[in-house]
């Protein structure tokens, strides 16, 4: 998939709803702007700026698959199996990270982490299994839409407007 096409699927899985969301609350405000004060709309565009969307039925598709394939290592909900993931080992190779926005995953864009999943660390001398063959791209999708569903909303919102789509 090229990254046009990747983006495409992912605001098909909904990825982007949110941000849909996002750019409406700023029509929206704009628009209240001109009626109300000031003060009042910035708490207005807090909680509307804040609002996460995803399909529940894609939601639970995701969770299902990490939860069969990637939970081993991962942990169920993404917590990790590590005390310390940032600790190599005698090969130099590091441990499987939490994906729960704990560790650094939330610092990748959706082409970073969509090749991750599907081409693995291998390459790079690390030891996350490439999943190409095992998981469709658009089951790779609903994974990390799931992924960033277990996130904060300040590390998905920053993740959201200025890593994603990079
Ligand atoms: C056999 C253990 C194992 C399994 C199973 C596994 N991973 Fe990993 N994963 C790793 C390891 C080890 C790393 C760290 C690799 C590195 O840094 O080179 C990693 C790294 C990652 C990263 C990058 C995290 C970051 O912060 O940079 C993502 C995303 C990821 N895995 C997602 C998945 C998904 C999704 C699945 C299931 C489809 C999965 N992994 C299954 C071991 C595993």
């Amino acid at each position: 998939m090229s990254r046009t096409e990747l983006l495409a699927a992912a605001i098909e899985t909904h990825q982007f709803r949110t941000k849909i969301v996002h750019v409406s609350s700023d029509l929206m405000r704009n628009f209240l702007l001109c009626c109300i004060g000031a003060l009042f709309l910035c708490q207005v565009q807090i909680v509307l700026g804040s609002e996460r969307i995803y399909n529940e039925q894609e939601l639970q598709r995701g969770k299902y698959l990490f939860q069969n394939k990637c939970a081993v290592c991962h942990g169920q909900n993404g917590e990790g199996t590590v005390t310390n993931w940032q600790q190599r080992d005698e090969q130099g190779k590091l441990p499987p990270p939490p994906l729960n926005g704990t560790a650094h995953t939330w610092h990748h864009s959706i082409p970073v982490l969509f090749r991750t999943i599907k081409e693995g660390t291998g390459s790079l001398g690390g030891s996350m299994p490439a999943w190409d063959g095992e998981l469709s791209d658009d089951e790779i999708l609903l994974i990390i839409n799931w992924i960033t569903s277990l996130w904060s909303d300040e590390i998905y919102n920053t993740w959201r407007d200025k890593i994603a789509s990079q």
